[in-house]
């Protein structure tokens, strides 16, 4: 059923149907968490990869082509992310110069760049990344409505525009530990099964969480 599905998306001419179809075949696939197929056509037609158990808003009018997600990532809605913009010094910005599809030219001729995104990274709604950037660190956070113009360094939360460093998730020790630790390369039952071992490292368990004063940054005894 996948196959048949995927292979109707690949043929279909309509940007509409191919559409509809994804999304069938993201809901057939049980959820944001499971989407084998669908991650195979954002990396075979849209030069997207997304990394192992990355979640979240993935719409390939609104990430750019080339743009590689580490795991268990979460993507929410609206996020953008370009990969080039329109030519500030040559006489006009209008893409009727520059794009293709008008006729000027017949091949893409700005340059383009590539977002490497970490693992555990978390984009805030409406959250946008441009061109300049080309490295988010491990376990970063990009709040709500940020403009990103600059790369990120791990567990730093970003937020604003143009974005500025809010502060970090955990202080340097906890951060090298959750690094070394390199837990995103667990499966998620591997994960689940080994949680406290990294609950540890973060002074956190999830239980913790519904008391939101323990849950405020800087507020565990391992920070
Ligand atoms: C970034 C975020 C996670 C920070 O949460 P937090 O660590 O609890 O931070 P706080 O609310 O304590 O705010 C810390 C500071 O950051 C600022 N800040 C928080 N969110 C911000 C945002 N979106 N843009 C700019 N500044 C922001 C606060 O004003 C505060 O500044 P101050 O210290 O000068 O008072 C959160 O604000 C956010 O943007 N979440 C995204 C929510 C979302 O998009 N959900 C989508 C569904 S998954």
């Amino acid at each position: 059923m996948l196959n048949l599905l995927k292979w109707l998306y690949c043929n279909s001419p309509m940007e509409k149907i191919r559409r509809s179809i994804f999304r069938i075949i993201r809901r057939l696939e049980g959820g944001y968490y499971y989407e084998e197929t669908s991650r195979s056509i954002l990396k075979q037609y849209f030069n997207i990869d997304v990394g192992y158990s990355t979640a979240g808003f993935i719409d390939v009018e609104k990430i750019a082509r080339g743009t590689v997600f580490g795991n268990y990532c979460g993507i929410s809605e609206n996020t953008y992310i370009y990969n080039a913009n329109h030519p500030p010094r040559y006489f006009t910005t209008n893409a009727l110069m520059f794009n293709p599809r008008f006729g000027c030219v017949n091949e893409d001729v700005l340059p383009r760049t590539k977002l490497i995104v970490g693992h555990d990274v978390w984009f805030g709604l409406s959250s946008i990344i441009l061109p300049s950037v080309n490295n988010i660190g491990n376990g970063a956070i990009i709040a709500a409505a940020a403009v990103v113009t600059k790369n990120i360094e791990p567990y730093a939360i970003v937020g604003g525009n143009p974005a500025r460093v809010i502060g970090y998730r955990f202080n340097q020790s906890v951060i090298r530990e959750l690094e070394e630790s390199k837990w995103w390369l667990l499966s998620r039952a591997e994960l689940i099964k080994r949680r406290t071992e990294f609950e540890k490292i973060v002074g956190l368990s999830i239980y913790d969480l519904k008391n939101p004063e323990s849950s405020k940054r800087g507020s565990s005894s391992s920070r």
